[in-house]
């Protein structure tokens, strides 16, 4: 097994991270800031990634976090597994690439779940769907891979719009209004506060928000499901 390293700005782990996804990447750690290391089973894939190469002995990366990053079924049609997981998802089930770095949208946090969730019930065939702060992309992935025609998303955080695919720096206040079937914004209740009038301009449809504790209810919320104490809802009209 070859480990590479590869120095960053603090901060831009996630930017190198996903520029590496391409490769055969057997293992990926972001958690030092500043540095990525990435192992590869061939010497040639390390040597395209770019960076310092070190020669591993497998028991050692294979003990590592690795074994942290398992599939795991979510909600009734998705199976959400590291990229370097060959299998094939269970049968009836659409297998969804998690992005182990640092960046919110692993799958491994209840809001992201329940968005996911969320996305199997609202997404219809050939439907858009914006993703109003979409950390790594994975929400996008899944609208995708439900048979959304577009699914398109956005995050004020720029290592967030370089990792996701179909992303862009920036807020919903740059997409076109009507524009979009099903906006999902997993965002905390103050920023929501502040954004909603611009989700319900792009919006020509189902407005889905997560991010909210089970005490953050809203009246007139429909579609309200609960996962470790968060919540994810149907906005109002009225919100
Ligand atoms: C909790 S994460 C959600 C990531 C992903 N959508 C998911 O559900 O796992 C919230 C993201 O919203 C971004 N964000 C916060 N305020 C925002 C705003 N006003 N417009 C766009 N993105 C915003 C943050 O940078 C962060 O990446």
């Amino acid at each position: 097994m070859w480990r590479v390293e590869i120095a960053c700005a603090a901060g831009d782990e996630d930017v190198v991270l996903a520029r590496l996804l391409p490769l055969e990447l057997a293992a990926a750690d972001t958690e030092t800031p500043g540095l990525v290391k990435a192992w590869f089973a061939s010497r040639e894939d390390a040597e395209q990634a770019g960076g310092a190469i070190f020669e591993e002995e497998v028991q050692n990366w294979n003990q590592s976090w690795q074994a942290e990053w398992t599939a795991q079924p979510v909600g009734q049609r998705l199976w959400l597994a590291p990229p370097w997981d060959d299998a094939p998802a269970p049968q009836g089930r659409l297998k969804l690439a998690m992005h182990p770095g640092t960046l919110f949208g692993n799958g491994d946090h209840p809001t992201t779940l329940l968005c996911l969730e969320a996305l199997e019930r609202h997404v219809t065939p050939g439907c858009r769907v914006a993703d109003i702060g979409c950390g790594s992309g994975l929400l996008q992935q899944a609208a995708k891979l439900l048979g959304a025609s577009k699914a398109v998303g956005c995050d004020l955080d720029f290592a967030a719009a370089q990792a996701a695919p179909d992303a862009f720096q920036g807020s919903a206040d740059a997409i076109a209004s009507a524009s979009i079937d099903v906006v999902i914004a997993n965002i905390q209740l103050g920023v929501l506060e502040r954004i909603a009038p611009e989700l319900r301009r792009i919006s020509r449809g189902k407005i889905v928000i997560s991010g909210l504790l089970e005490d953050q209810r809203i009246d007139g919320a429909t579609d309200i499901h609960a996962k470790d104490g968060w919540i994810s809802l149907l906005l109002p009209a009225s919100f």
